[in-house]
């Protein structure tokens, strides 16, 4: 199968299926059950993957098989039709978010040739993100003074004007102190390490000029795909709970190895795509008016060298057979037109 291939189906159908995650499990947004709201996602993710010429197989997923009967990790995905990928997805990233209605819950798939992705069942890695001007700079075995001052300096900016993106948990504490010790803007958001990380990486929204700290390790495998699609870099090293050890033995990892770009994503055929689910810096959420659900999305390639903003209007019917959702296709207010 040729690239031209991939481009020409791949790419879109990957936008179908976190569009229909979105549009389908926006309907739960806010009804503070974050359960409800992620198995919607997963459930209309996989009823589109399921359709794409692809022979995936799910590597960063919802799990193990036995806890998760969709999604789950070695799960074979796509029609078994097409080339062969690591396909990572995370049909929400901010499912608390999306249960409180706040913002900055988007839907996620990512993919690379077939065994270029790095997996773990390790939960958490620590991780600095930047876009290309700053390619080169970083490195995670730095203090985090000299790497904002050598972003800084790669920018051509004083210190004062980088602003250092960081998940708000107690384990990101000592750097935050830091940061500010140091005179760097910092920016705490409160979940959404994938999106922070994009914008991070992307040129065109200089609001995060870096992100650091410790976040999931799943989501900086997803990230990575959208970093290594746009040129920026990265670097991570795993972090370990108590008892984790265990499973980077289990793993034959070496947890303080330092993971750059190229170990998180080998392939230099990747992409991600990308749609909100609530109203967020990077993407405008789900709305739904008259029996219509608006998106916005993004989907970041490297096979046709793009980065492509999509805003989709979407007949509400033609979620139907995706959705458990009640009510989702009974949008359409009373006397309102029906679809062609
Ligand atoms: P979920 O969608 O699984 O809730 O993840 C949200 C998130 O903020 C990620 O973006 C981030 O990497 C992770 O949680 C951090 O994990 P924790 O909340 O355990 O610190």
């Amino acid at each position: 199968m040729s690239r031209r291939r991939i481009d020409a189906r791949v790419e879109l159908e990957f936008l179908r299926a976190t569009e229909a995650a979105a549009i389908v499990s926006g309907k739960l947004v806010g009804r503070g059950d974050k359960n409800a709201v992620d198995q919607a996602a997963v459930d209309a993710m996989r009823g589109v993957l399921g359709e794409v010429d692809i022979d995936g197989v799910v590597v960063i997923g919802e799990g193990e098989k036995d806890e998760a009967p969709m999604l789950y990790i070695g799960e074979q995905i796509g029609t078994g039709d097409g080339p062969k990928m690591d396909v990572a997805v995370d049909p929400i990233d901010g499912t608390t978010l999306a249960s409180k209605g706040g913002h900055g819950a988007i839907s996620v798939v990512a993919a690379a040739e077939r065994g270029s992705l790095f997996h773990t069942h390790i939960a958490y890695m620590d991780k600095i993100i930047v876009g290309k001007a700053a390619r080169g700079v970083i490195s995670i075995d730095a203090s985090v003074e000299d790497n904002v001052r050598a972003v800084a300096k790669a920018m051509g900016r004083p210190v004062t004007e980088i602003t250092v993106a960081l998940l708000e948990r107690p384990r990101n504490d000592d750097t935050v102190r830091r940061l500010r010790e140091l005179g760097a803007r910092v920016r705490l958001f409160g979940d959404g390490d994938i999106a922070n990380g994009i914008i991070a990486a992307l040129e065109e929204r200089s609001r995060i000029d870096l992100l650091m700290g410790i976040g999931g390790a799943t989501e900086g495998v997803v990230a990575a795909c959208a970093v290594k699609c746009l040129g920026g870099d990265m670097q991570a090293r795993l972090w370990l709970r108590d008892g984790e050890d265990v499973v980077a033995k289990r793993e034959g990892l070496d947890p303080g190895a330092v993971l750059g770009l190229d170990d998180l994503c080998r392939s230099d055929l990747a992409m991600l795509a990308a749609t909100g689910v609530t109203d967020g810096e990077l993407l405008q959420g789900v709305s739904y008016v008259r029996g219509s659900a608006y998106t916005q999305s993004i989907i970041i390639s490297s096979l046709t060298h793009t980065t492509r903003m999509v805003d989709g209007k979407h007949d509400l019917q033609s979620f139907a057979n995706l959705s458990s959702v009640n009510g989702l296709t009974h949008a359409r207010p009373q006397g309102a037109e029906s679809p062609a």
